[in-house]
């Protein structure tokens, strides 16, 4: 490949001429847009029947879901593996001996769950695998393809295990997390088929990767609104989650006069409430108490416990620090009102991440040559890509949203949208190949 062409230079000479047009030629055949779509469906097929279209990691369906995926590598040419942090890894050498570039997303879904969200990154990354191989396109680098083990929250309460095990942020606390129907997660990565111990002989060093690129839906309504199918990504937001216990005492319903009612539910609401007056105070970042458990949970029982999980979300550091800090003081406020402690322990700790300035320029350039009216925007929603960015330049690709729903099972990205984001991924790995 020219490599003249590749940096955007005109052609030099008729041969460089001849060669552009020969991979330009192939890129735009690129991707196999039915293909694509019956994989897609495929995969939406292999989910819990009770909720469509939800695949929780761990679970039958989960593995199934994988087992399919990895017939899907394999026939893509790449050679598959589970590692220690329970990543499926498909591997394809390149022309040289250098450190891989690397295509990832996930296929676990959130409780009701889309049919799109990270499964068009992995499905649509090794659907570029397949291309170059058809067409011809041999890069340097090797090829990594990765399907991340359990990138949305567990019910372990911890998001991105498997990136995080990737990247050495998989701490024994992390693995030790357990909830009141599950084992520790250790235990589970074990069943799985990983290997908790060998973990952090396998974390990847800084170097290790030449670069990452993931494509994903955006869910957000920008592009939607827009009608434009592709943007290049600048940045992923930080993601701070704390679990927050609530105990009072659990009391009869009918003989507790209110006066003496230690009511955790009640100290909970206030806590959501005010929680939401800080979030909407603040601008540049979202948060939400997206998770509540009480006990004993009975009509005629006086709430005992409460456990909420709650979580704030920005692209600036300073913004989550100063929420952080604001949420601290209101708990205190309401605990001491009350008269019932509020304790908040830190759950997950994921700081915003910038996109490598090499990789938003090839990003961009790659949409653009896709689809000029490509835009550039950050990230609201995590990815593993945030976990990824701690050892190496990351990149991303958004596709649209329709009316930026998304963790629901009314997602939906048109198959036309999907295959722009693989065209543009496709391009985007050819010009990374040869800046990295
Ligand atoms: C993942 O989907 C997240 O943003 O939480
Ligand atoms: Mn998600
Ligand atoms: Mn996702």
């Amino acid at each position: 490949m020219p490599r003249a062409w590749r940096r955007g230079k005109p052609p030099i000479s008729g041969w460089v001429q001849e060669q552009t047009e020969i991979v330009e030629d192939s890129l735009r055949k690129i991707p196999d847009t039915e293909r694509l779509a019956a994989g897609i469906a495929s995969l939406a097929s292999i989910t819990d029947p009770e909720q469509p279209y939800t695949r929780r990691p761990f679970t039958e369906f989960f593995q199934k879901g994988r087992q399919w995926l990895q017939g899907e590598m394999e026939a893509a040419g790449l050679k598959v593996r589970l590692d220690a942090a329970g990543n499926l890894v498909g591997w394809q050498a390149g022309r040289e001996t250098l450190p891989p570039l690397m295509i990832g997303s996930h296929t676990d879904t959130v409780a009701g769950g889309g049919r799109f969200d990270g499964v068009i990154g992995i499905i649509g990354g090794v659907e570029v695998v397949r291309c170059f191989n058809e067409v011809g396109i041999n890069l340097r680098h090797p090829l990594e393809g990765v399907e991340f083990l359990a990138e949305e929250p567990t019910d372990f309460g911890v998001s991105t295990v498997g990136s995080r095990g990737m990247v050495g942020a998989l701490s024994p606390e992390l693995l030790d997390k357990t909830n009141e129907q599950r084992p520790p997660l250790s235990e589970a990565l074990t069943e799985l088929g990983g290997c908790p111990e060998k973990v952090p002989n396998e974390v990847r060093q800084r170097g290790d990767i030449a670069a990452y690129l993931e494509m994903h839906i955006e869910q957000g309504p920008i592009l939607d609104q827009e009608g434009i199918p592709l943007a290049a990504v600048t940045g992923i937001a930080g993601i701070r989650r704390f679990t927050v216990t609530i105990a009072g005492e659990p009391n009869h319903a009918g003989t507790t006069p209110m006066e003496l009612r230690r009511d955790a539910l009640v100290v909970a609401s206030r806590f959501v409430i005010e929680s939401e007056l800080i979030f909407r105070s603040e601008e540049d970042s979202v948060g939400t108490v997206g998770y509540l458990q009480i006990s004993p949970n009975m009509a005629n029982v006086v709430p005992g416990l409460a456990e909420l999980i709650v979580e704030m979300r920005s692209i600036d550091p300073g913004i989550i620090a100063r929420i952080d800090e604001r949420l601290r003081q209101k708990a205190a406020e309401i605990a001491e009102e009350r008269g019932i402690p509020i304790r908040m322990d830190p759950l997950t700790d994921a700081s915003p991440v910038q996109a490598d300035p090499r990789l938003i320029e090839i990003t961009t350039q790659a949409c653009r040559q896709t689809d000029p009216r490509a835009l550039v925007l950050p990230s609201g929603a995590g990815h593993d890509a945030t976990q990824v960015g701690t050892i190496a330049p990351i990149g991303m690709i958004f596709v649209p949203s329709r009316s930026g729903i998304s963790h629901n099972p009314a997602e939906w990205t048109d198959s036309e949208d999907i295959a722009l984001g693989v065209q543009a991924l496709a391009r985007a790995l050819v010009l990374a190949d040869e800046t990295f």
